[in-house]
C-alpha cells in the first residue's frame, strides 16, 4: 500500500503545473527544486524551471551555463542524496529573449518578417520596454511544456521581482500593449506616423541620429511595421497562457518568510489570487526560527553550565535566549499568516544551518516539505 500523500503533495494532488510566487530572498528558487525533486522521488517525471538558482544550486542540478534547455538530473546523484525514486527529475533555466525568439518565429508571417523583428535594435530593447516581459515569457514557456505533455509536473520558479503581482499582471499587461494605441498607430502609419508627432519629436529623432549614428526612427517603424502582423496571434498566445494559469490544474504556493513584512505582502498576494480566480494552493513558510533544546531534555542552562566555563556558558546562554525570543516572534508572526489567509493549508520550513545550494541540501528542505502534519 502507498503511504497517504502529506505536506505539499497532497496540496498537489490532481495539479500538473505548480507555482512558486513570494517576494524576493524568500526562497522560491529553493522552494520550486525542493518541491521538484521530492515529487520526482516519489515516482512523478517533474520538471522544475527556474531563473536565477545560486551558481552552486545549478552546478549541483547539472545546469549549463546555456539557458533555455531542459536537462535531466543524474539518477545516480539524486540517489546518492537521498532522493532516488523511480520518477524522473528535469531542470531549465528559463531565458526570456529566447522564448521571446520562438515565438516571433511562430507568429511571424514568413522568415523576412522573422528576421525583421529579430535583427531590429528596438526588439532586442523591447523586454525592458513592456514591463513584466520576463515573467510573461517564464509563463509562456510553462504554456509550451504543458502543452508537449511530457512532464506529469511542472514547478515554475518566479524572477526576483520585488513585487510579486508583477506576475500576475504579465500576461494581461503584454496584452494590453499589443493592443494599445500605440502600436495600432505605428504599424498603420509606418514612418509616416511620425511626422504626426510633431516638429519637436522629429527634431529630437534627427539630433538623435546625428549624435548617435542610431536612427532610432527607422528603427521604430521598422520594428511597428513587422511585429504589428504578428500581434493577433501573441494576443491570443497571452489569452491561453491567462487560460492555464487559471486552470484547476494549476496552483500557486506563496513562499514566504516569517517576519512581518512578509507576512503583510503574503496577505495581499493571496486577496489578490482570489479577485483575479486564480488558484491558491497554500503558503510554505521557509525560514522559520525554531527554538533551541537541550540535548536530553533537561533544562539547557544547567547542561550548558556542565560543559562550559561559566562565562561563556553565560554568554551562549544569552544567544540561546535572544534566539528563542526570535523563534517566538516567528511563531506569533505565523499564527497570524495563518489567520489571515483563513486557515488554509500551511506548511512550515525550518531555517536550515547553512546554504541550500546542492541536492541534499534539496532534501533535507523536502523533508520539511513533504512532512505530515
Ligand atoms: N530553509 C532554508 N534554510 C537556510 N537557507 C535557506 C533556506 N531556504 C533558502 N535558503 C537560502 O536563502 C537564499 C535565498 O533563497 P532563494 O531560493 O534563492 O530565494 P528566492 O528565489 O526567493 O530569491 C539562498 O542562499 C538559499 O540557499
Ligand atoms: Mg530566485
Amino acid at each position: 500500500m502507498t503511504p497517504r500523500a502529506a505536506g505539499v503533495e497532497a496540496l498537489l494532488a490532481r495539479k500538473q503545473v505548480v507555482i512558486c510566487a513570494g517576494s524576493g530572498g524568500v526562497g522560491k528558487t529553493t522552494t520550486a527544486a525542493a518541491i521538484a525533486a521530492g515529487m520526482a522521488a516519489r515516482g512523478r517525471t517533474a520538471a522544475v524551471l527556474t531563473i536565477d538558482p545560486a551558481k552552486r544550486l545549478a552546478n549541483s542540478l547539472g545546469l549549463p551555463e546555456l539557458a533555455g534547455e531542459e536537462r535531466q538530473v543524474d539518477p545516480g546523484r539524486l540517489d546518492a542524496a537521498g532522493l532516488g525514486g523511480t520518477g524522473e527529475l528535469w531542470a531549465m533555466m528559463l531565458d526570456a529573449k529566447r522564448t521571446f525568439d520562438e515565438l516571433v518565429d511562430t507568429y511571424a508571417a514568413d522568415e523576412q518578417a522573422r528576421d525583421a523583428v529579430l535583427a531590429n535594435p528596438i526588439y532586442r530593447e523591447l523586454s525592458n520596454a513592456v514591463g513584466g516581459s520576463e515573467e510573461y515569457m517564464a509563463m509562456e514557456k510553462l504554456h509550451q511544456l504543458h502543452q508537449e505533455g511530457r512532464y506529469d509536473l511542472l514547478v515554475l520558479d518566479t524572477p526576483p521581482t520585488r513585487n510579486a503581482l508583477d506576475f500576475l499582471d504579465a500576461p494581461r499587461r503584454l496584452a494590453r500593449f499589443i493592443d494599445s494605441r500605440s502600436l495600432a498607430f505605428f504599424s498603420a502609419s509606418n514612418t509616416a506616423g511620425f511626422g504626426l508627432l510633431g516638429r519637436g519629436t522629429g527634431l529630437l529623432f534627427s539630433v538623435m541620429k546625428r549624435a548617435t549614428g542610431v536612427d532610432l526612427l527607422q528603427d521604430l517603424a521598422g520594428f511597428f511595421n513587422a511585429f504589428g502582423g504578428m500581434a493577433e496571434g501573441f494576443r491570443e498566445r497571452a489569452q491561453r497562457v491567462d487560460a492555464l494559469l487559471c486552470d484547476s490544474r494549476t496552483t500557486f504556493l506563496l513562499i514566504t518568510s516569517p517576519r512581518a513584512a512578509a507576512i503583510d505582502e503574503a496577505a495581499f498576494f493571496h486577496r489578490k489570487l482570489n479577485e483575479e480566480g486564480l488558484p491558491f494552493g497554500g503558503v510554505i513558510a521557509n525560514r522559520v526560527r525554531e527554538p533551541i533544546r537541550a540535548a536530553g531534555g533537561e533544562k539547557l542552562d544547567g547542561e550548558l553550565e556542565q560543559l562550559l566555563d561559566p562565562a561563556l556558558a553565560r554568554k551562549v546562554s544569552r544567544t540561546v535566549e535572544e534566539h528563542r525570543r526570535l523563534a517566538e516572534r516567528d511563531q506569533r508572526n505565523l499564527e497570524q499568516l495563518r489567520t489571515r489567509l483563513s486557515r488554509k493549508p500551511a506548511i512550515v520550513v525550518p531555517e536550515l544551518a547553512g546554504d541550500v545550494h546542492d541536492l541534499e541540501g534539496l532534501e533535507a528542505v523536502g523533508r520539511h516539505l513533504f512532512a505530515a502534519g
